[in-house]
């Protein structure tokens, strides 16, 4: 870190907006905000138990992930025709290009759909068009990952993963998302199983309410390469060496912890323990229509909150692109470019 030259604390906020980033946990469905709903329900002809986008909105006051998951399924039933799923996903990635996101990893829930009779092909043709113009149009790389929802059964997991087999070359990896307690990584260790031995990439939400162990058995069991949250593994001292040794990213995601109160603040996150502790922390958005900010203002806000420099902005961003599912060619290429930006940065 020692080749990052300080920057004065007026001047960070520029960096972190400036400096080229990669995205690697953000829930597509969770960028939908309030007045595409409205646009989408409109146009679709779907009923909304909200009476306007204001009252919508004012209904985002969360006290834990399932209080959110409530409200996140309930926006995501206005989407129902591939345009939908193009259209929420373009929204994302012009938030993305202002952000100086070069390359992002979407998370996408077939579940959440094909339970209203959505066709798995609706939703994968309408996000691959998307990630298709958003390198057109905006010079970002997007890959998809299908997450299975963990609140439904591993049978369940089992057809998804079928209706999405036509569609493999369009998507990298395999997740794990949904209400975390109660549904450890292990009640999907046969469905992982068969995904690895497809080829996917595997990646899992562990630790964000849920305890370490959960996080052990989504490496162990799951054998994941990447642990969406995991903040909870800091009261592991073990597990924080393995995640160090072994190289494991954490996909953490501040305002998230914060709405969804893992985190009483953003002054007591812990993000900046997790560096000095050795590991591949990444900062991300997780579902920011919900939670009050894009990834730039994650950046922004946990900057303001705690004790973070420069360095930490250079590692953040450098873990980001090496944690990322593109060929080391193209992370050596955002890499550069990183270095550039800080060198040149006044
Ligand atoms: N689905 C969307 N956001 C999520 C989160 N933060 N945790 C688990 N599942 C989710
Ligand atoms: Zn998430």
């Amino acid at each position: 870190m020692n080749r990052v030259k300080p920057v004065a604390a007026d001047r960070l906020p520029a960096l972190l907006r400036q400096m080229p980033k990669a995205e690697l946990h953000i829930h597509i469905e969770g960028s939908l905000e309030p007045e595409l709903i409205f646009a989408m329900a409109r146009r679709n002809a779907v009923p909304l138990p909200y009476a306007s986008v204001d009252a919508l909105r004012s209904a985002y006051a969360f006290t834990n992930l399932q209080s959110f998951l409530d409200i996140y399924y309930a926006g995501a039933s206005v989407l129902l025709e591939e345009q939908d799923f193009y259209d929420m996903a373009m929204a994302y990635f012009v938030r993305a290009a202002q952000d100086n996101i070069v390359h992002t990893e979407l998370f996408f829930d077939p579940q959440t759909h094909t339970a209203r009779g959505v066709a798995m092909e609706t939703v994968v043709n309408g996000l691959h068009r998307a990630c298709v113009d958003a390198r057109a149009e905006f010079g970002i790389s997007a890959l998809l990952i299908l997450c299975f929802l963990r609140h439904l059964s591993e049978e369940e997991a089992f057809e998804t993963l079928e209706q999405a087999l036509p569609f493999q070359s369009r998507i990298i990896g395999i997740g794990l998302d949904s209400g975390e307690v109660g549904n450890p990584p292990e009640k999907f260790a046969r469905v992982f199983a068969r995904c690895r031995e497809l080829g996917f990439r595997l990646v899992a939400h562990a630790g964000e309410e849920g305890p370490p162990a959960y996080v052990w058995t989504a490496l162990d069991v799951l054998k994941v390469e990447r642990i969406d949250h995991g903040v909870q593994s800091s009261k592991d001292a073990l597990l924080m060496q393995r995640l160090a040794q072994d190289r494991i990213a954490l996909t953490v995601c501040p305002l998230s912890n914060l709405k969804l109160c893992v985190f009483p603040d953003l002054a007591s996150h812990n993000l900046r323990e997790l560096l000095d502790a050795g590991l591949a922390a990444t900062v991300n958005s997780d579902d920011p229509a919900y939670f009050g900010g894009y990834l730039n203002e994650n950046f922004t806000q946990t900057f303001a909150a705690g004790p973070l420099g420069a360095e930490h902005a250079y590692r953040l961003a450098r873990n980001s692109f090496e944690a990322s599912f593109i060929d080391e060619a193209a992370k050596a290429r955002h890499v550069a470019l990183l270095d550039e930006t800080f060198a040149s940065f006044e």
